[in-house]
């Protein structure tokens, strides 16, 4: 078996929540965030982000955009090509109007995933040259098909795997390296995983499913110690950051960066 390193990471785009962070969507009750402490734990979030060796790019609040610190469902980035999504939020959409210009002093090529096509961020799970995309409310087959056709002609490789619980198929699965996935029980159980070392996440902390490495480390959520023992068990170090704000509109860990 080909065990397969996840990329080195140098950087990551980040984008410090706007006021209007309290409108964010939401599909729980958890009510909304509270402004003050969703700006702590960015910051200590990007504090994270520079303990695992990254230059952090930090974005302004834009205060059009509730979600717009999910900064993660605007652009795929592979080593060649970005690619600038059409999230499926109708309230999302103009979230890629900015990132453009920002990728545009790190990438030479940049793609666009169009109208009817739509695609976030969140539903792309990387291993190695193959991107997993999940097909959920906010991504279509028509994204999947544009993004699958970019990827093609870049050398790299795409399936899909239908989303049946969480917002993002990120939501529920994470790449590590040297073949590790963590994935909620029922994404573990998926044929398409099989070949993996799966660390299964039960229910009842399938927050936690959204963690993220990087260089190393894995950054994981506060309060969900079954989670972090089985990731630390299998040999990596953690780093817990309090993620209560997110959670409260649906985002995770991985949502908050663009690393590449
Ligand atoms: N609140 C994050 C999202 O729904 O996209």
């Amino acid at each position: 078996m080909v065990l397969v390193q996840s990329q080195m990471f140098s950087r990551a785009i980040v984008r410090i929540p706007s006021k209007s962070v309290v409108n964010g969507l939401c599909s729980n009750n958890f009510g909304p965030p509270v402004y003050e402490q969703a700006i702590e734990q960015h910051s200590e979030y990007v504090n994270a982000l520079k303990k695992c060796g990254l230059d952090v790019i930090v974005l302004d609040p834009d205060e059009d955009f509730p979600d717009s610190t999910f900064v993660e469902d605007t652009a795929i980035l592979t080593p060649d090509v970005a690619i600038i999504t059409n999230p499926g939020a109708p309230t999302r959409k103009g979230e890629t109007k900015n990132i453009k210009s920002v990728l545009a002093d790190f990438f030479q090529s940049i793609e666009i995933i169009k109208y009817p096509g739509t695609l976030d961020g969140g539903d792309i799970l990387v291993h190695g040259n193959h991107y997993y995309i999940g097909l959920s409310t906010r991504t279509n087959e028509g994204g999947a098909k544009q993004l699958t056709k970019i990827l093609d002609a870049h050398g790299m490789s795409a399936s899909t795997v239908e989303v049946e619980n969480g917002l993002h198929l990120k939501s529920s699965v994470a790449y590590l390296d040297n073949n590790y996935l963590v994935a909620l029980e029922e994404y573990a159980i998926l044929p398409q995983f099989k070949k993996f070392n799966i660390l299964s996440i039960d229910t009842h902390e399938h927050y936690a499913s959204n963690c993220v490495w990087i260089n190393g480390f894995v950054l994981v959520p506060k309060g969900f110690p079954r989670a972090k023992n089985t990731i630390e068990d299998a040999g990596y170090e953690t780093i817990e950051l309090d993620m209560s704000e997110f959670q409260k509109i649906d985002g995770g860990l991985s949502c908050l960066s663009l690393r590449f």
